[in-house]
């Protein structure tokens, strides 16, 4: 029986890509996995399904991780199931629009920084409570490199980030005392996942050649990095950021 064994996780958006991923690393290391999904509800359960057949513990819970009212009715049923929520992975993707600042409205990009924020915003606070009382949490921020060094239109996505990635660092400052660590885990591009499949063949090639590692991260290189913060290992690391791009970018 290991440390971890038994913790209950909860991954925003795990219904596909990294969040996926994570959730079956997670359950591998014996936590329980909440597998929280918008639209996928098919996907979630497939998510589930193979979770449980190689011996582990999951629930697909649907709720919209902007709307607070969903989120505490999920974390309430969690609780009700398992008793309390020791890891939040919050890594659901909501939609921003790719074009240049020149031809952006207010709407799109305020949109996406309302969006972002008020999703990390409300997961967080849901879960502080239980993680308060028992003086131990995880918390793992999903961010990118796009947060620190822009590329072409990617604007409205790289700013609600880079605030995400800031606001983790507050938090790791105010809920150190209390036993709780706060990480980002930013990965370049990802392949297997829905924003792979909108770079061309030519794109990916030059993304390739500009990693020293020479190839793309997969959704499980992520994981790897997010499971290490939410263990029993990470003792000593808060207020960090993970950079899982190959060497892509180096900081
Ligand atoms: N892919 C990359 O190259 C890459 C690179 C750097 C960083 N990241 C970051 O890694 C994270 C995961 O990205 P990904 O590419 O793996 O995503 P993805 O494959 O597009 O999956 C997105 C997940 O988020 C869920 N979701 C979307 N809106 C939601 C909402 N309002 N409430 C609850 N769940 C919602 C989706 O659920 P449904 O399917 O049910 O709607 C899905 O499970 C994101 O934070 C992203 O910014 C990704």
């Amino acid at each position: 029986m290991t440390a971890t064994t038994g913790r209950v996780a909860l991954v925003t958006g795990a219904s596909s890509g990294i969040g996926a991923a994570t959730v079956r690393l997670l359950a591998a290391r014996g936590m329980r996995v909440v597998v929280n999904y918008l639209r996928s509800g098919t996907a979630a359960e497939e998510v589930v399904a193979g979770i449980e057949a190689a011996g582990g513990q999951a629930m697909a819970v649907q709720a919209d991780v902007r709307e607070t009212a969903a989120i505490e009715s999920m974390v309430e049923q969690v609780q009700a199931a398992w008793g309390g929520i020791d890891v939040l992975v919050h890594n659901a993707l909501t939609p921003y629009v790719i074009k240049p600042f020149q031809d952006m409205t207010w709407e799109e990009l305020g949109g996406k920084l309302d969006d972002e924020m008020r999703a990390a915003f409300a997961v967080t606070k849901a879960v502080l409570p239980a993680m308060t009382e028992q003086g131990w949490g995880r918390i793992i921020y999903l961010g990118t490199g796009l947060g620190r060094r822009p590329r072409e239109g990617m604007i409205a996505l790289g700013t609600a980030k880079a605030a995400l990635a800031q606001f983790a660092r507050y938090l790791a400052q105010e809920l150190g005392p209390r036993g709780i660590t706060v990480n980002v885990v930013e990965p370049g591009p990802v392949e297997d996942t829905r924003m792979a499949h909108v770079l061309d063949e030519e794109h990916k090639q030059r993304q390739v050649a500009a990693t020293p590692l020479g190839r793309l991260a997969h959704p499980g290189d992520v994981a790897q990095a997010v499971a290490f913060y939410a263990s029993e290992d990470n003792a000593f690391m808060t207020g960090t950021t993970a950079a899982v791009n190959g060497g892509m970018a180096m900081y």
